[in-house]
């Protein structure tokens, strides 16, 4: 154990401070330094010049939300941190788990759902797996990070409620895996900058959820390095000249204290100490080729098959056409300090499908990219190969310049060239499949109904076109499902084009936010949370709820009714029938991917406990579930649960306020 009596008042300031832009400071070797290094998706290790070493890019987090297998959450922890072992990285700055408020963010393929139960347990998983190996985490933005636009100034206005039921809860579900930190982001929260906003960092973070780590600022989230140490914010990143002094002179005038210092000093040390006995379990258990196929596993299971009119899987002797820029060069992910330079060359997606055994030729059909020249070229050779062609395969999509780290979208839609040369494509041949790539919803309303098709890849990282080529052929039969919703257009999202007026972004949804909107609206939407088609037909059946002691137990079966093997994602959710509130329709609190044979039949458990069934009451501030009849639905998707039961809830009248009596 360290003695912290052994460091000067100046040592003790010194460490509160990151010595560069990637390390903690050692103190002239007193004190091990921790390396730190992006990120969520792949490691973006900065060498001194400032340059990227590459690493395998694995699918974005939203990719890997996709997936709904926490199994293969753990294994990308796994593998990530296998790579910063190589490294000498200590920590890997993430997993990010935002809510995905507004599709328009332009960080959400970096973040896993709009739902917190979901990007909550993904996260666990993917935490357990990098610390499985003696590599740290930090767990972010924390919190109510929704958007990019001005994101440094804006102040999120949030009511209490929704911050506990929607911004919080993915924190608190991904702490039970004990990140070894916790980033706090750059926005005010309620008119206080969240680096210096205690209620938030010491009362709710570390109080309420038990966090007992070290608390480190986002980059230069950083204000006034002396109210951020009072709000315990451990460690400023990255190196700041005058962070020093202006903790030495609050330190003279008396407004910071040794008590918080020291408090500080010995979260930092512990975390050293922690880097340190943790070395024993660093082990490299893959090979590169073997992290490279588990990012195309993971990619073949974040493909969504949104639509399928009878063309998917792609047969053997069948002649395809595939064409669209992404079809070259992959959708590797998005822009910002997440982007990982991958070495591996993107395959094209033709060679993928010949590969997988069905005859398919790329042809440049569309407009090019060198920015000289917007519009089609070739477009008369592409079309008349696509109108030949048994079936047609374009890909288009968004890529690291719209969706990036620093600015919003400003539209869900696809470029206009791309909505033409779906059309065009379509038009010459009907049977015509589209792959989407990008970080968010996209609003597909123009040329939807053109296609037989659609695959949402998102962005699937390096190995994203033999990925695509194996759910096309088969290969892998699709069990991706939306994390988050697709409505009908931009207009009707909760928050529209509204991003704030550059102080505040109130958030005037509450907790309606994604299909806990559309849902309350009774609005249709493109596809809903939770869709996914496979090439296999689940049958659900058995459904039952009981108490037994104090939890709830909620099991059913799942049978693959079809000849094809596959994956399937039973999703749970619970809505009160009448509430003293306003409250969702329904909310999903829990989900499991299971793997069925042609013809077996599975049975699912799943155990609630009362606190899946509350709200938050700011007058009891506290979680408080009401007496009465709650629905317990379960099915493929939010929108589809053949499943439901209700089940009554009846605490001692002592327990809660009274209640309205309904009629
Ligand atoms: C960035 C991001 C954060 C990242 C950090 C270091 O601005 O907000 O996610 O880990 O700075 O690059």
């Amino acid at each position: 154990m360290f003695d912290l009596n052994s460091l000067t008042l100046d040592e003790k300031l010194t460490l509160l401070t990151g010595k560069d832009c990637w390390r903690t400071e050692s103190l002239g070797g007193k004190l091990p330094e921790i390396f730190m290094s992006d990120g969520p998706h792949g490691l973006r290790t900065m060498t001194e010049d400032w340059k990227t070493l590459p690493a395998t890019a694995f699918p974005t987090l939203s990719a890997l939300g996709s997936t709904w297998n926490k199994v293969l959450a753990k294994e990308m922890g796994e593998a990530i941190a296998e790579e910063a072992i190589e490294r000498n990285v200590d920590i890997v700055l993430a997993p990010g788990v935002n809510i995905k408020r507004t599709p328009l963010c332009g960080r959400n393929f970096e973040y896993v759902s709009e739902d917190p139960c979901l990007a909550g347990d993904m996260a666990e998983q993917y935490i357990e797996g990098v610390q499985s190996r003696g590599i740290g985490t930090s767990l972010k933005h924390f919190a109510a990070n929704n958007r990019e636009f001005d994101r440094l100034f804006q102040s999120s206005e949030v009511d209490a409620r929704t911050l506990r039921e929607i911004y919080f809860p993915a924190f608190e579900r991904a702490l039970r895996a004990k990140p070894w930190t916790v980033m706090c982001s750059y926005n005010l929260l309620n008119g206080v900058y969240v680096s210096e906003n205690k209620k938030l960092l010491d009362g709710v973070l570390r109080e309420d959820f038990g966090f007992d780590g070290v608390i480190v600022s986002d980059w230069d989230a950083v204000v006034d390095r002396a109210k951020a140490l009072k709000a315990t914010v451990d460690l400023q990143m990255p190196h700041t000249d005058n962070a020093f002094d202006t903790l030495k002179a609050a330190y003279e005038r008396g407004y910071i204290t040794d008590e918080e210092i020291d408090a500080s000093v010995q979260r930092l040390v512990a975390l050293a100490e922690k880097v340190i006995s943790n070395k024993s379990k660093r082990k490299i258990t893959r090979t590169k080729e073997e992290r490279h196929e588990l990012a195309v596993k993971i990619a073949s299971e974040a493909a969504v098959l949104l639509k399928n009119e009878g063309v998917l899987p792609l047969k053997e002797g069948e002649r395809i056409y595939v064409g669209g820029k992404p079809a070259k060069t992959g959708a590797f992910g998005g822009g910002g300090s997440s982007y990982v330079e991958s070495e591996f060359k993107p395959k094209d997606l033709a060679e993928c499908i010949k590969e997988c055994g069905v005859n398919a030729v790329y042809q440049e059909a569309y407009f090019s990219d060198d920015g000289a020249r917007h519009g089609f070229y070739n477009l008369r050779g592409g079309l008349a190969r696509a109108a030949s062609a048994d079936k047609a395969v374009i890909a288009v999509g968004f890529d690291r310049y719209t969706d990036c780290e620093g600015t919003d979208r400003t539209t869900l839609k696809l470029s206009p060239i791309a909505v033409e040369f779906i059309r065009s494509v379509a038009k010459a041949n009907p049977r015509t499949i589209v792959i989407v790539y990008g970080g968010s919803a996209v609003d597909m309303s123009e040329w939807i109904d053109d296609v037989a098709a659609v695959i949402y890849a998102n962005f699937n990282g390096e190995g994203g076109n033999e990925a695509i080529a194996r759910v096309l052929t088969g290969k892998v039969n699709p069990s991706g499902k939306l994390q988050e919703s697709f409505p009908l257009c931009l207009e009707d999202t909760p928050t529209g084009s509204y991003r704030g007026n550059g102080c505040a972004d109130v958030y005037t949804e509450r907790v309606f936010v994604g299909y806990r909107y559309y849902d309350e609206a009774d609005m249709p939407v493109l596809f809903p949370f939770g869709h996914g088609l496979s090439y296999s037909v689940f049958e659900y059946g058995g459904l039952s709820v009981k108490e037994k002691g104090g939890k709830y137990e909620v099991s059913f079966t799942v049978k693959n009714v079809s000849s094809v093997a596959g994956k399937e994602v039973c999703q749970l959710y619970i809505g009160a029938k009448q509430s003293m509130v306003a409250r969702p329709v329904r909310e999903l609190k829990a989900f499991d991917k299971i793997e069925l044979a042609a013809g077996e039949k599975k049975k699912v458990v799943f155990t609630l406990s009362l606190r899946d069934f509350a709200y938050y009451c700011e007058e009891l501030d506290g979680w408080r579930t009401e007496n009465g009849i709650y629905t317990v639905s379960v099915g493929g998707s939010s929108r589809e649960l053949p499943l439901s039961a209700e089940l009554e809830i009846k605490l001692s009248a002592d327990e809660q306020p009274s209640q309205r009596v309904w009629a």
